[in-house]
């Protein structure tokens, strides 16, 4: 079931989106060569916790982190750890969910690792892009698969892979709710959207393939032809006349 928000939960929703939009700055503001994907997600519990927030990522269907850290061709979940030490050249995606007095919100951010090559510097500028196009015209009565019909006309028209096995999803008291958000589909189609839900719109996108493969600890999924992949992700209010970005 697709929820309406009401007022007074937007605005608790507002409150967990300022707390994962200032977290992903102060990761993006830290963030270098050397350190490991788990000083990351130490950054990220810190921050979160700090703000009186609980990160929702944590013991989420057993994940055992604050945060994902996602490095060149991990597409998402990747756990962060003390062994896998970041190196310039790297985009690392870092994907966070706060919840705030019950209620969540989520984005994730690509970040470059001092100087990145031009394939993955396009690669994360692309993906960002899909986002925007996305919520281009988006407001109450459109069609939900036009946001993946925009999403994957962009990343197509320059020969990215579109990731079909992972998709968006609408957020509140869950991290997790009705609807799912596709980033591939065909415009004027699904349910059409109302003021009042929260969706968290995620493109994620494959430099080469779109094929992904899910790996045995349970969570990473990296590319099936071990191209690098970026993530970018907000939560969306859909108003009346538009959208509102709450994590940006
Ligand atoms: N934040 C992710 C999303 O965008 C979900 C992560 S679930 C976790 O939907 F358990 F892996 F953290
Ligand atoms: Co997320
Ligand atoms: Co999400």
């Amino acid at each position: 079931m697709v929820s309406i928000k009401t007022p007074q939960e937007i605005e608790l929703i507002r409150r967990a989106c300022t707390i994962v939009r200032e977290t992903l700055d102060y990761v993006g503001s830290n963030i270098r060569a050397g350190m490991s994907t788990k000083e990351v997600d130490d950054m990220v519990y810190r921050y979160i916790t700090s703000c009186g927030a609980y990160p929702s990522s944590l013991g989420y269907c057993g994940y055992p982190a604050s945060s994902c850290v996602s490095v060149n061709e991990v597409v998402v979940h990747g756990i962060p750890s003390e062994d896998k030490i970041l190196r310039e050249g790297d985009i690392v995606s870092v994907d966070i969910t706060a919840e705030k007095d019950g209620y969540n919100g989520d984005a994730a951010r690509t970040f470059m690792i001092g100087d990145v090559s031009e394939e993955k510097k396009k690669l994360v500028k692309v993906t960002e892009e899909c986002f925007f196009k996305a919520i281009e015209g988006l407001r109450a009565g459109t069609p939900l698969y036009d946001i993946g019909y925009a999403v994957q006309t962009h990343a197509e028209s320059h020969g990215y892979g579109v990731v079909r096995s992972l998709v968006g999803h609408g957020i509140g008291r869950e991290m997790h709710e009705d609807p799912s958000v596709p980033n591939y589909g065909k415009k004027g189609t699904g349910m059409r959207l109302k003021a009042g839900m929260t969706i968290c719109i995620e493109p994620m996108i494959n430099a080469g393939t779109y094929k992904v493969v899910f790996h045995k600890d349970g969570w990473t999924v990296t590319t099936m032809d071990g191209r690098p992949s970026a993530h970018y992700e907000n939560t969306v209010l859909i108003t009346e006349d538009g959208v509102e970005i709450l994590t940006l």
